[in-house]
């Protein structure tokens, strides 16, 4: 791990009518680690990502990626910086295939002037052959060529989770945003995800922002962990301190869920 700051996350604060999101949040993002946020439902760590993704602007406090604010970022220049995300709720072109949803994901490289694109220019023949060779080699990573042509309306939520990974991963990011990629899959399936993360870090050289409610995928994947709880953060360090941290088990206790599988993994 280089120890370069990748991104910069300082007093952010969201207000949505009465309630704070997120309240004066600070952290930072290392290139090339698992930084995993994990706190209670309503926590607010979706909305740091829809903050990240700028889909909401700040109430206060300030972003910067690369050391350059993204306050001055427009939010489809998001995808372009290098920064690409799954959902908490898988969001894929169903009635499209495999394929299509990977070349769909693709479209925020192509910058080609309307004349390039009517005359189909050099520049724009190099440019589709970077993109299909781009989708294939991350079909062939995430082994999904056995769904490669199957639409994704018909494929098993397993799958699909993969698929949204394959689709953020085919945009060529620096950093991947995961908002819970286990959720919804089994243990074998969570297994897989583990999997995957790991070599997207380590093999594709990706760091990775992960939101995560399963503490053994968090313990088994992360390098740091922030806690956060009704919008303010409770603890940060590696995943056995902040599992530790009294304040996050209290946090934890308030949700039985969430505490169930705090206490499973620390067994
Ligand atoms: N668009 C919105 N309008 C109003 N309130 C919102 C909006 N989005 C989120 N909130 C509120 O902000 C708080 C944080 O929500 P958020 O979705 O970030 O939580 P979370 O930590 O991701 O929870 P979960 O683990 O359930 O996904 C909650 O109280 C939620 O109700
Ligand atoms: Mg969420």
């Amino acid at each position: 791990m280089s120890g370069e700051i990748l991104l910069s996350v300082e007093d952010l604060t969201l207000r949505f009518g009465g309630v704070v999101a997120v309240n004066k949040v600070s952290f930072e993002v290392r290139r090339g680690e698992v930084f995993t946020l994990i706190g209670p439902n309503g926590a607010g760590k979706t909305t740091v990502f829809n903050l990240i993704s700028r889909i909401y602007v700040p109430s206060a406090g300030a972003i910067s990626y690369l050391g350059r604010p993204l306050a001055s970022v427009a939010p489809h220049g998001v995808a372009a910086l290098g920064i690409a995300r799954t959902f908490q709720n898988i969001e894929l072109f169903e009635h499209a295939t495999v394929l299509q949803n990977l070349l769909i994901g693709r479209h925020v490289h192509h910058r080609r002037s309307l004349w390039g694109e009517l005359l189909f220019a050099p520049g724009v023949r190099a440019a589709e052959r970077q993109t299909r060779r781009k989708v294939e080699e991350v079909i062939d990573f995430l082994d999904l060529q056995h769904y490669r042509d199957t639409l994704v309306a018909g494929l098993p939520y397993g799958v699909r989770k993969v698929v949204e990974l394959a689709r953020a991963l085919a945009t060529e990011p620096k950093l991947l945003l995961l908002d819970e990629p286990s959720s919804g899959l089994n243990v074998e399936e969570t297994g897989d995800m583990a999997f995957w993360i790991q070599d997207i870090k380590n093999d594709l050289g990706i760091t990775v922002l992960m939101v995560e409610h399963d503490m053994s995928l968090v313990s088994k994947v992360s390098d740091r962990v922030l806690a956060m709880n009704q919008g303010e953060v409770l603890a940060l360090g590696t995943p056995a301190e902040v599992q530790a941290h009294a304040g996050v088990i209290e946090a934890y206790l308030g949700s039985a869920e969430d505490a169930g599988s705090l206490r499973r993994s620390r067994a």
